[in-house]
């Protein structure tokens, strides 16, 4: 059993922290929106403490979760902050979508008081944070990560050491690039389809045979047709993630003219009222007025 902080109860932080309590482990819980705290700890036991300072004392291992760069330096730094509370041999292990600039800040920042840090984005969504069946892509330091897998195990399927610090986030990017163009091509299809007066049932059956198919095809052909754009991962989450990608781009020298183009498309999702729209929305802007 391990003593962990879990800060930032979202829709991702809420059930991997729960899946954390299940295997056993002894959580204190920190949320900026006191109630998800209060109801976390209802379900699950544990405790909730008044700032990530508090919930980090006593701590092993801290998690975090949360929105943004900016967010995440709010729950870490400062006299509030996981650090200000964190002794030394413990470990932080961010969940963030996040820059891998902030990765290696943070990590060069818990190195002065021997805290190890770990950027530990995910992949899966809701349902896989839900099931505790997420993709967990990790930077860090090889003891620090072997320490902290098999507690991680607790909410994934598949928990990979890619690099040091900043070496997760650079993976999720590379997840995300593929993602947003993959998206625009589903996107075109489908809409081309319906235009062209075919079965699109019949046509995402047969092509979702063969070398067209993909996880978006599987799971969000049909409700792009169909105009429903409820499904998950928000398009200004994707915004976020494009951004941090693009940014990178330019550090490293990438060309990325298909995820910039993406980018874009998906501001004018947001105009059309789409923030909060799953990423298959690209098609609203094909559909027909
Ligand atoms: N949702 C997905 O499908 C998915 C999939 C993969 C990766 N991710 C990534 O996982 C992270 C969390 O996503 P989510 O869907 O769980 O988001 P969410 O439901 O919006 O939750 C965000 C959490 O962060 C907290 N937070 C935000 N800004 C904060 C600040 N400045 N100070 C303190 N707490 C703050 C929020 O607190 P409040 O409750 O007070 O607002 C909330 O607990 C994001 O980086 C996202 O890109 C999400």
């Amino acid at each position: 059993m391990t003593k962990i902080a879990f800060i930032g109860l979202g829709v991702m932080g809420f059930p991997m922290a729960g899946h954390l309590a299940a295997a056993g482990h002894d959580v204190t819980v920190y949320n900026r929106t006191a109630a998800k705290a209060e109801a976390w700890v209802a379900k699950h036991g544990g405790a909730a403490a008044s700032t990530p300072r508090a919930a980090a004392a006593e701590a092993q291992m801290v998690f975090t979760c949360v929105g943004n760069d900016d967010d995440l330096r709010g729950v870490v730094l400062g006299d509030d902050g996981a650090f200000a509370g964190m002794g030394q041999g413990t470990m932080l292990i961010d969940h963030t979508t996040a820059s891998a600039e902030v990765a290696r800040e943070l990590a060069a920042m818990g190195t002065g008081q021997g805290v190890a840090f770990i950027d530990a984005p995910v992949s899966g969504g809701q349902a896989g944070a839900e099931n505790g069946a997420l993709t967990v892509m990790c930077g860090g330091e090889r003891d620090s990560f072997e320490h902290a897998r098999p507690v991680i195990d607790a909410f994934a399927r598949a928990v990979t050491l890619m690099g040091p610090v900043g070496a997760g986030q650079l993976t999720k990017m590379v997840n995300q690039i593929c993602i947003a163009g993959l998206l625009q091509g589903l996107a075109e299809g489908m809409n081309f389809g319906q235009r062209a007066g075919l079965d699109m049932e019949k046509v995402i059956d047969v092509i979702g045979k063969g070398a067209a198919q993909s996880w978006q095809m599987d799971n969000r052909a049909t409700t792009m047709c169909e105009g429903k754009f409820e499904f998950g991962f928000a398009v200004d989450w994707m915004r976020k993630d494009l951004g941090i990608c693009l940014a990178e781009a330019n550090n490293n020298g990438a060309r990325l003219p298909i995820t910039a183009l993406v980018d874009q498309l998906y501001g004018q999702v947001q105009a059309r009222g789409g923030q909060r729209w799953d990423t298959s929305s690209l098609m609203q802007l094909l559909i027909k007025d």
